[in-house]
């Protein structure tokens, strides 16, 4: 233990839907110290799903502090932390009042359908049917727009701040940036290219704000300050820490999580693909420095911008439910007491015993976009078990993989030949070869798994004089490492048809479920 000056490290705040962790990386790209803090879900009625915004920032703050208290007592000095990271659940949506710099309501989260109804309306909306083509997003109850929309329509402090011109918007990595940097003591509104593809507010080509856009969805940007669409790495625009042990360090990195796990596998070439299953799970697909807009309902969205003319973009397939399905055994159910028990319990039984279960808690995802399906189980019997249901919970993120990758195969023409993971549920065997065997594709998992981490260190450290100074140079880095897993399929063909035949079934019977 213990560190030469010449040895430098480059922190990553990793803020996600049901934990925020703070963790430092040396430069071979391994983690030397970390700190992860849960905070509180919020669902007040059925389909509401909420954050506190104050838990967010103060979650973060607190795991800086622990981390770097790990840090300092390994001999290594805080003067050597070059620069700082964010990576962030995307899409949740934070309203903040920039007079006073403090929440108007709770952040609402991406799985959140309250705004259903308004989806359906907007449906019917001329302009609808160019949103895909400007954003890369079909409309749903899962970016930030509808959520902002329907804050300024039904929420008391926001409506009046919004008529006020008070109002300030951004996602999780604009209100942390905003707020770590002091607040509106020294106001920092910003957001990077990759988060702002996730609004609907942006054009995917040019990467601004798109007036067809806010028109259609009447938001009036004279009443509300959108944040600043900045390249995800940049010395400059993301200010530093106004306060605590990293106090004066520069952010110098910022990216959605996903498309930080993709550059965390430094999945840097057309063709690179990755799935990371965690709250949700999210299938990346670099496609290069063109966007593709799908035809089999999947996302477009800017896979990074390292500024510059090094912008990539990814064809996406967003999955609403994967560990928080196996989150919902344990708490709601209480199947097992720790999250990580799940994959023996689904070992109890030899396969899923005819249960299927869609996971659609909150309707379905990419590629089915059914808002209105609803959580539901198929199958049982007097021989169901829970080792049965922990089986088809598993299952479910697997056969909606599949689907995903079906869709890529049909919008690029090629076929995928590996899978890279990251995630809770990737450091389960047992799910991991359900994937292979599933979708008949090699599954490559990293021994490092940090990756969404990682890759907001790197967006820091590539912009930052005495780093990384390549994007070859770290996929040599990461790549070298030993540990790698693969997982070869070997499913019986015919009993994997018979498995997916039932679930597509199953799918189509969720749909319209009305609670
Ligand atoms: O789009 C939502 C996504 O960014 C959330 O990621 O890791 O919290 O499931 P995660």
């Amino acid at each position: 233990d213990g560190a030469t000056e010449e040895e430098w490290f480059v922190g990553s705040i990793d803020q996600g839907t049901t934990s925020s962790r703070f963790i430092i990386f040396d430069r071979f790209t391994d983690p030397v110290a970390s700190h992860q803090i849960e905070f509180e879900n919020h669902y007040p009625f059925s389909g509401w799903h909420d954050h506190d915004p104050t838990d967010l920032v103060s979650s973060v703050e607190k795991c800086i502090e622990k981390a770097t208290e790990d840090f300092v007592s390994k001999g290594y000095k805080t003067s050597q932390i070059k620069a700082i990271g964010i990576t962030n659940q995307r899409e949740t949506t934070v309203c903040w009042d920039k007079t006073t710099g403090e929440a108007l309501c709770q952040a609402v989260v991406w799985p959140d359908t309250r705004t259903k109804e308004l989806v359906r309306d907007l449906k019917n909306k001329t302009g609808a049917d160019r949103l895909l083509d400007l954003c890369g997003l079909p409309l749903s109850t899962y970016p930030s727009s509808v959520k902002l929309k329907w804050l300024t329509q039904n929420h008391d402090g926001v409506r009046k701040a919004y008529e006020e011109s008070r109002l300030a918007f951004g996602t999780v990595d604009s209100w942390l940036i905003y707020k770590l940097n002091g607040g509106k003591d020294r106001n920092i509104h910003v957001t990077d290219t990759t988060n702002a593809s996730r609004t609907m507010f942006m054009n995917l080509r040019t990467c601004e704000y798109d007036d067809e856009l806010l028109s259609f969805f009447e938001i009036d940007r004279s009443k509300v300050d959108l944040p600043k669409i900045v390249p995800s790495s940049h010395a400059e625009a993301f200010g530093s820490l106004a306060s605590g042990p990293l106090q004066g360090i520069k952010i110098a990195g910022c990216l959605g999580d996903q498309s930080s796990a993709l550059v965390g596998h430094c999945g840097f070439k057309p063709g690179h693909a990755k799935n990371t299953y965690g709250t949700g799970c999210f299938l990346l697909y670099n496609v290069g420095s063109e966007p593709v807009i799908s035809k089999y309902g999947l996302l477009s969205t800017v896979a990074y911008d390292f500024g510059e003319g090094q912008r990539a973009y990814a064809l996406e397939g967003s999955i609403a439910v994967a560990g928080s399905g196996v989150k919902f055994l344990m708490n709601n159910l209480g199947f097992v007491r720790d999250s990580s028990k799940v994959g023996e319990l689904a070992e109890t039984v030899p396969d899923n015993g005819g249960v299927v279960f869609v996971t659609a808690f909150s309707g379905l995802f990419a590629p089915y976009w059914i808002d209105d399906a609803k959580g539901t189980l198929f199958g049982i019997t007097q021989h169901t078990q829970r080792g049965h249901i922990a089986r088809a919970t598993l299952e479910a993120t697997c056969f909606q993989t599949r689907a995903i990758l079906e869709a890529m195969e049909k919008d690029s023409g090629h076929k995928l030949e590996g899978l890279a993971v990251d995630g809770g549920m990737s450091n389960s065997d047992i799910t991991m070869q359900t994937q292979a065997d599933i979708s008949f594709i090699k599954v490559e998992r990293p021994e490092m798994r940090e990756t969404t981490a990682l890759g907001a260190a790197i967006a820091a450290g590539i912009a930052t004089k005495g780093c990384w100074t390549s994007l070859p140079e770290l996929f040599t880095i990461t790549h070298s490492k030993p540990g790698r897993k693969t997982f070869d399929p070997v499913g019986s063909p015919k009993k994997i048809r018979l498995m997916y035949n039932r679930w597509e079934r199953a799918v189509e019977m969720s749909r319209g479920w009305v609670t």
